[in-house]
């Protein structure tokens, strides 16, 4: 089988105990987006495809895993070298948000797996996911309001590609419109 396609299975199986699917659609979003923008720029596909699968197998919300953990036994366990095994690790670790806040991934792999999962957070799934995390947190729906002015509507302008910042705009105006819709409708 296709190293990414043993990831899928991984990634699969790892998030089936603590949600009810939510991380892995989300991974698997997140992973199409990244090939997406990964036609159009020079970069490494496999780094960013595994980067992508893997980009949440440690997220400190879900597992309780140290130093990637989780990313690195799947790589381990599947033979791949060092060298590689580090580019995905660096590249996985460059997309968190509150992590990173204003530093840019260094390799081209990390902008665009993190132009990929910001992606995720906007558009109709950015605003079907706010809310159900709203709900999931116990917050109401003005509190998950604010969640669009401290960080959704900031994402656009802060993509790394070209075609992310493209695919980004419809999806902005798109959350614009929904915001408008709201005030209208309170
Ligand atoms: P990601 O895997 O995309 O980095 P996070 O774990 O940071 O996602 O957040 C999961 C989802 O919940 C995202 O769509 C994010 O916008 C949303 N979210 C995060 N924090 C809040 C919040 N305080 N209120 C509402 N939604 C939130
Ligand atoms: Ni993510």
């Amino acid at each position: 089988m296709k190293l990414t396609e043993e990831a899928t299975t991984y990634v699969r199986q790892l998030f089936s105990g603590n949600s009810d699917g939510h991380g892995f659609d989300h991974t698997m979003r997140v992973y199409r987006n990244a090939m997406m923008i990964a036609k159009e720029e020079p970069c490494d596909r496999q780094i960013v495809a595994l980067a992508a699968l893997l980009h949440d197998a440690d997220d400190h919300k879900l597992f309780e895993t140290e130093n990637n953990a989780n990313a690195r036994s799947f790589l381990s366990a599947h033979d791949v070298s060092e060298e590689t095994t580090e580019r995905i690790i660096a590249a996985i670790n460059a997309v968190s948000f509150s992590k990173n806040r204003d530093k840019r991934p260094e390799t081209i792999e990390g902008q665009i797996v993190q132009d990929a999962d910001r992606l995720d957070a906007i558009g109709a799934i950015g605003i079907a996911r706010t809310f159900a995390f709203g709900g999931g947190h116990g917050r109401g729906l003005e509190d998950s309001i604010q969640h669009f002015h401290e960080k959704l509507l900031l994402l656009k302008d802060m993509m790394n590609t070209g075609t992310a910042k493209r695919l980004a705009e419809k999806r902005h105006a798109f959350m614009l419109d929904f915001l408008q819709e709201w005030e209208e409708e309170n």
